[in-house]
Order: C-alpha cells, then structure tokens, then sequence
C-alpha cells in the first residue's frame, strides 16, 4: 500500500475541520498549543514509517500513556490487576468520580482516569519507578532516546489536579491503592507529560499491532494479553466515545487531551493522528475524522 499517498488523501480531507473544537485548558501548560496543528503517521509492523503534515512535531501525549502503562502491568505483573480495575466501557467523562461509590472503588475500566491511577499505582509496586518505566518504554520502542517528560507540563497539571487527587484518594479509602497518594500521583502526571511526535508514537505502539512482540523481535507481551489491550482500547480508548468512535473509525484507538489518538490495525500498522483542537468528550474533532477516512479510504480496519 502506498501510504503516503493515502495520508495525503487524508489530510487534504480534514482539512476544513482542523481547528474545530477546544484545545484542552484545564491543564493551563496545553492551553498554548497551536490548535490548528495536524499531522498523522504509519508504522508498519516490519518498522517502515510514513507521515505528513505535523507528523514531527511534539505534543503531549497524555492519556495516549495510559495504554503503555497498562501493558507494563500486563508484562510484568500479569492478570492480577483486572481484579482492582474494569473492562467495561464506563459512558461518563474520562474524568468522571460518579461510578467509583457505587462500584466499591473498582474503577470501570484502565483508560479512564480513575482506572489509570490502579494502574500506575500497580506499575509503582512493580517497577519501583512508573514513570521511568513508560517513558523507558516509549523510548525503547520508538528507537528515539530523546523522548522526555515535559516537567512544565506535569507541574501545570498537579498545580491542577484536584480532581485526580479526589478520585485517588477515593480509591485509597477502599484499600484500592498501595502507594500513597501524592506517589501515585507525581507518576501518573510525569506519564501523561511525554512528549512525542506521530512518527515516534505509531513506531512506540507497534507492539499491539505485533501480537505483543517488540520492535527488537523479542516479547514484551503473551499474545493474549495484547488482544485484551487492544480490545479495551477499542471498548474504552475513547471514553464515552468509544461506541461512535468504533462506529466511525473501526479499530482500537487511545486518545489523549493533547490531541493525539494511537489507532492499531492488529497484524498491519499502528497510525498516530495529531490536532490539538478537541470535542466536548475530550478527542481531537480533526483526527477522529483523519482515522475514520483513513480506515474507509485503505479497508483497514477490524471489521
Ligand atoms: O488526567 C488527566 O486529566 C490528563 N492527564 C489526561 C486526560 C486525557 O488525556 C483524557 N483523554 N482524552
């Protein structure tokens, strides 16, 4: 396939809507990107990579590192951490405290910020360091070392955070975490400040697109594991988007309120869009759109 002449295609498609919508402002650090920013890319599960437009920029990838962090767990801990978090798609905002009473402090799912933080905190117990493990993760499978924290970033959210640090202690006062708070927190904020660009990210998540196996051929993941991780992406990568999301583009997808989204073709390619201006659900209105061409244009997608 000549991808680069598809990406063409889809970003002269997009172009009229980039700009639409709300670049993120509760993190004030984000509120300064350029909203009409677009760029997208393909990695190949054999390494080749394509992109255009603002493909090497960086940007925050945000919620996009819940998905590295999860499979840190899946890799190193194993099945145990589906007992302290979901697999159902939650239809709140990614943000959202409502369920967490109700639900005995299991959070519905990794991807929304509650489920996020069981999840770092469980990476914390594991690795000693959750933040240097994604972002040594990123690196590693990016092949790009110069992947880094932006410190800004991560400082201007915990400036922020009180409602992270709601639901976190929450969920502490239902025995769901093992790190204290402020621990889990600093960890979780540093993974969401990594920044990178299309061409890194789409290199980063080939592993999903691999059945679990590393850009060095070696295996982060049993194959099994990768399936639940993409299948969550699919069910919950999104949040209460999930269901028009999978509607329209047809593949698992993890946005984040950077603008990015990291979409997996099981078997084929990993595609990372970016534009910064988002929907009220918190994705890029731009590359929503860009995956939903794309998966039309190319037949690309899991169904
Ligand atoms: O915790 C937060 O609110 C942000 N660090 C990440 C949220 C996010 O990216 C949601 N994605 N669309």
């Amino acid at each position: 396939m000549d991808y680069e002449a598809v990406l063409e295609e889809v970003a002269a498609f997009v172009r009229p809507l980039v700009g639409r919508g709300q670049v993120a402002r509760y993190i004030p650090a984000l509120a300064c990107v350029d909203a009409n920013a677009f760029g997208i890319a393909v990695a190949d599960v054999d390494g080749g990579v394509y992109g255009v437009g603002d493909w090497q920029t960086p940007f925050s990838v945000q919620s996009i590192s819940k998905a590295f962090s999860l499979a840190l767990v899946l890799a190193e801990g194993g099945d145990m951490i589906w007992e302290r978090v979901g697999t159902e798609p939650s239809g709140n905002p990614f943000n959202s405290l409502v369920q967490l009473e109700y639900e005995n402090g299991i959070p519905r799912n990794p991807f929304i910020n509650a489920g996020a933080l069981v999840v770092t905190d469980r990476l914390q117990t594991l690795t000693g360091d959750a933040g240097a493990a994604t972002l040594e993760l990123m690196r590693a499978e990016s092949g790009n070392r110069d992947v880094r924290f932006d410190l800004e970033v991560a400082a201007s959210e915990g400036d922020n955070g009180d409602r992270n640090a709601a639901l976190a202690y929450f969920m502490a006062s239902y025995g769901n975490l093992d790190n204290d708070v402020p621990t889990v927190l600093d960890h979780y904020f540093r993974q969401c400040s990594i920044e990178m660009n299309c061409r890194d990210l789409a290199l980063a998540g080939g592993f999903l697109a691999r059945h679990g196996l590393r850009a060095d051929g070696t295996r982060l993941l049993p194959r099994r594991e990768a399936k639940q991780v993409n299948a969550v992406m699919l069910t919950c990568g999104t949040y209460d988007a999930a269901g028009d999301f999978a509607y329209r583009v047809g593949l698992p997808g993890k946005s984040g309120v950077g603008g990015g989204i990291v979409a997996v073709v099981p078997g084929r390619c990993t595609i990372c869009v970016w534009s910064p201006a988002l929907d009220p659900r918190g994705n890029s209105v731009a590359g929503v759109a860009a995956l939903d061409h794309f998966t039309s244009l190319t037949g690309l997608s899991v169904f």
